[in-house]
């Protein structure tokens, strides 16, 4: 049931433009999407790998969550994300195992998916994203 893929790995990263530039000239690879998603703070662009993505994050403020990160940690890998096709039901499954969500219900994120957030205490001090896919 979860998750059904590997959706995307996230890295924070200071300067989206400046970011994309450097992953093209070092991989080849350009986004096929970008966009602000203002609830999360963040600018965001998805570069196709295989079957899977490598999105970069580009805090809005400093005073958001991505903001915050990079003034902690630097940039770096943020989050992973799992595809799932049932999101209700992975976050009741996860519930039901005591893990700690940062989203309790769904949420819209990048591509006008459904996403939610599970805590990084769940797992490897890693902050994951489940992103509802069809199946
Ligand atoms: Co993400």
């Amino acid at each position: 049931m979860l998750p059904y893929n590997l959706d995307h790995v996230a890295i924070a990263v200071a300067d989206l433009d400046a970011a994309l530039a450097r992953f093209e000239e070092l991989y080849g690879v350009t986004p096929i999407r970008r966009e602000r998603i203002e609830d999360q703070g963040v600018e965001e662009a998805m570069l196709p790998i295989g079957g899977s993505h490598v999105q970069l994050l580009q805090p809005l403020s400093s005073d958001s969550p991505v903001g915050r990160f990079l003034e902690r940690r630097g940039e770096g890998l943020h989050h992973v994300a799992f595809a799932v096709v049932d999101l209700e039901a992975a976050l009741e499954h996860l519930r039901a195992t005591g893990a700690r969500l940062v989203d309790e219900q769904p949420r819209l994120g990048g591509g006008g998916h459904r996403i939610a957030f599970v805590h990084p205490e769940v797992f490897g001090g890693t902050l994951v994203e489940l992103v509802e896919v069809e199946a």
